[in-house]
């Protein structure tokens, strides 16, 4: 595995690539990798001939520097991961890299998408990420970015942004991996004791509700206060919001138009943990 630390040698050596005819598939990370992201490089494999991982931890999207200073930086560890998996090449760039200007002024209008749901709890949070995306998408000009369906609100902020810039960048969005018990990985996991991941279980527990109960007659008011109900037995769990949205927009509806894709968002806490999960249900 190539590393580059600069754009400049980052772009030289992919432009050698795509002179050569080379499919490249972009996986942009923040680093301290797991399985999920080994997935993400997993799925670019049969579909590219040069796999490009970014681990890059953008101050932009954080909106507490505490969460930014404690974010894990285990950069060994990750190139063992990534040389373990025969990705071809490492970016990893330092924050002067990234943004020589520190005045540096981003916005881009996404309508409520990025003011929802996770984008309520966490304001600007979706700006800092399709900043530095819109970025390493400049740098690196992928045929195809790799993210993970388990951030659903970030891939369809992503989707959105591609197709406002109208860029040339196939968008993979790649399946959650859960543990055997139905627990969608999570480098958050980790801070939680056995009993605490038994408890979160009730996530998907409550995702898979939803899912099952559908059909074409659906109350989905009555559906999703069962679901609920379900997810709230489990003591030591908090709940943030659980919501049936239609794909796209990700706004919440009371009924299902079985022409569209329809997604079930919960964000909950354990054990001081929090917790996002999704599951697309048509
Ligand atoms: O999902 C992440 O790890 C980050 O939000 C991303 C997409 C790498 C942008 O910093």
């Amino acid at each position: 595995m190539e590393i580059f630390k600069t754009k400049a040698s980052l772009q030289t050596h992919l432009q050698k690539a795509r002179s050569a005819g080379k499919k490249i598939a972009l996986i942009p990370t923040m680093g301290a990798l797991h399985e999920g992201h080994l997935s993400l490089l997993e799925y670019a494999k049969p579909i590219s001939d040069l796999r490009v991982c970014s681990i890059f931890v953008n101050p932009t999207q954080f909106n507490d520097p505490k969460d930014l200073e404690k974010y894990p930086r285990p950069i060994e560890n990750d190139i063992n991961l990534l040389e373990s998996v025969g990705c071809d090449v490492l970016f990893l760039p330092s924050v002067e890299e990234m943004y020589p200007d520190k005045n540096e002024h981003w916005h881009i209008d996404l309508g409520e998408l990025d003011q929802i749901w996770e984008g309520e709890k966490r304001p600007g949070h979706f700006q800092g990420v399709t900043q530095v995306v819109y970025k390493l998408f400049t740098l690196v000009q992928p045929h195809i970015a790799c993210f993970g369906q388990k951030d659903f609100q970030q891939v369809m902020v992503i989707k959105r942004m591609i197709e406002i810039k109208d860029l040339p960048i196939e968008l993979a969005i790649c399946p959650i991996i859960r543990d055997k018990d139905g627990l969608a990985l999570s480098s958050r996991n980790m801070r939680l004791s056995d009993d605490g991941k038994t408890k979160a279980l009730a996530l998907s527990r409550s995702l898979r509700y939803v899912k099952d109960h559908i059909h074409d007659q659906v109350d989905l008011k009555e559906i999703k206060n069962d679901a609920l109900k379900l997810l709230t037995a489990t003591a030591g769990i908090t709940v943030e919001y659980f919501a049936i949205c239609e794909s796209s927009s990700l706004k919440e509806v009371n009924q299902i138009d079985f022409d569209k894709q329809h997604v079930v968002l919960v964000t909950a806490w354990v054990e001081g943990v929090r917790l996002i999960d999704n599951m697309i249900i048509t």
